[in-house]
């Protein structure tokens, strides 16, 4: 049977040691991953308290008991201003043989606890001050994405962030999901050559609502935090803000302005946020990356389509596709030609076919076998910079780059403007 955590390590160690100096420098948390031999303290138990035991913090709780190797954590604390997150969080440790204390308020449990490192998931307009105090306590945090609700915000946490040398890292798993390390490394390499055009969208189709517990309808904004602009930027903060930190890791450079659209085309239901959006985003050489993101139909799914004049990545299908893919062999074009018969239709514009062939090009696996969990791996990484006392700095700066034009994107539809970075915003 193979053994899948030194797959992992095998995997990521290859990657450290294999990657060109362009690509380790894009992903630099790539080596500190890799590096083992990070024992600076290795009896000392790291000290950790989750902020937020919602749906996310209680993944994220998982996650934590699923690092290989048993790093050496203690789980000390939980805090929610919700008496059943925490009540639903403490019989979940029970099978981890773990009952940390719990609070219901961050500052007191500041206040009353030793702590290295804490897990901040609450909902998003309250990252900011939660992530600010942890770290004005010389606390590291990792934080759910996306950073913070407005630019200032954002901007508070990144300058504590340095003021405090504190590690400040934002949970977007893809950073360390071994498809999109191994594609980045390509697309770093130069393997798909000039990239002109970056395309992603998120689609789904439901109303994305959770159901009230006892449907006490006073619960509707705290549990449905999501719908409602003072807490959450909606399709833009939860979704668009991966993919644009996915776009901006690609082609290594930041925006230099955004326009887009958006409206509440289907889902009239009270909510605040766009169930629709659109979002071209322009960079200073000419790329475009072009979003979009829906919630009443869910036929194209979510992918981030990485277009070079060489090749094309799909992170999300795991494909890599050639500009100049493989002729197929002469009896398998036999075989194409009574499979589909001569008057197959090709589509108007042809596309991905090979007409010669009549074969459709399915591209290539980025990794043979995905079963390396990047959010337990983004957690390892986490505890591996708390021991080692820092990060890579560019590990906080995906986070600032993709959560500030995540917010400029929202202005851009708001006001109906092309928007550019204002220059106090500029790292
Ligand atoms: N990386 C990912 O793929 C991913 C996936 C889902 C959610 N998230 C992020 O995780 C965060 C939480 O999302 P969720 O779906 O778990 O939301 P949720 O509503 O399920 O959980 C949020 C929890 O925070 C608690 N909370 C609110 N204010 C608090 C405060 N001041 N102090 C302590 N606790 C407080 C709430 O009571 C709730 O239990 C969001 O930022 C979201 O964007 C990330």
């Amino acid at each position: 049977m193979i053994d899948k955590n030194q797959n992992r390590r095998d995997f990521i160690k290859n990657l450290a040691l294999t990657g060109s100096v362009a690509a380790l420098a894009a992903s630099p948390w790539l080596s500190v991953l890799a590096d083992n031999s990070i024992t600076k303290g290795p009896n000392e138990q790291i000290q950790i308290a989750v902020i937020g035991t919602g749906d996310r913090g209680k993944q994220l709780i998982r996650h934590l008991f699923e690092i290989p190797g048993k790093p050496n954590f203690k789980l000390l604390a939980i805090c929610d201003n919700f008496q059943l997150h925490l009540d639903n969080t403490l019989e979940l440790l029970k099978e981890h043989n773990c009952s940390p204390k719990t609070y219901t308020n961050h500052l007191q449990l500041l206040e009353n606890e030793k702590l290295d490192a804490v897990i901040i998931a609450t909902p998003l307009h309250q990252h900011a001050q939660i992530a600010i105090n942890c770290m004005q306590s010389g606390i590291h945090v990792f934080c759910e994405k996306a950073m913070a609700r407005n630019l200032e915000d954002i901007k508070r946490m990144y300058d504590t962030h340095i003021q405090q040398n504190r590690i400040l890292q934002i949970g977007h798993q893809r950073l360390f999901n071994p498809v999109y390390l191994e594609g980045m490394q390509r697309i770093h390499n130069g393997d798909l050559g000039t990239i002109g055009q970056i395309r992603a969208y998120w689609h789904r189709n439901n109303n994305w609502r959770r159901s009230l517990p006892n449907n006490d309808k006073s619960l509707e904004r705290k549990i449905n935090w999501r719908l409602y602009k003072e807490y959450s930027a909606g399709l833009l903060t939860e979704l668009l803000s991966h993919q644009i930190q996915v776009a901006i890791w690609a082609l290594q450079k930041t925006p230099i302005s955004v326009m887009g659209t958006g409206s509440i085309r289907f889902w009239k239901d009270g909510r605040e946020v766009n169930d629709n959006i659109a979002l071209i985003y322009s960079f200073e050489d000419g790329t475009q990356f072009v979003y979009d993101s829906m919630t009443s139909n869910k036929k194209y799914g979510l992918e981030e389509q990485i277009m070079g004049h060489k090749g094309t990545i799909e992170f999300e299908v795991n494909r890599q596709y050639s500009e100049t893919p493989p002729a197929a062999p002469g009896i398998q074009q036999l075989i194409n030609n009574v499979e589909h018969g001569l008057f197959d239709n090709l589509p108007i514009g042809g596309s991905s076919w090979v007409p010669e062939t009549a074969s459709k090009y399915k591209g290539e696996p980025i990794v043979k076998t995905n079963d390396l969990g990047d959010t337990t791996l983004e957690l390892e990484a986490f505890l591996k910079f708390v021991r080692a006392g820092s990060a890579p700095e560019k590990i906080t700066k995906e986070g600032y780059n993709a959560s500030i034009w995540t917010i400029l994107g929202e202005q851009a539809i708001n006001t109906g403007e092309q928007l550019h970075m204002p220059s106090e915003f500029i790292l």
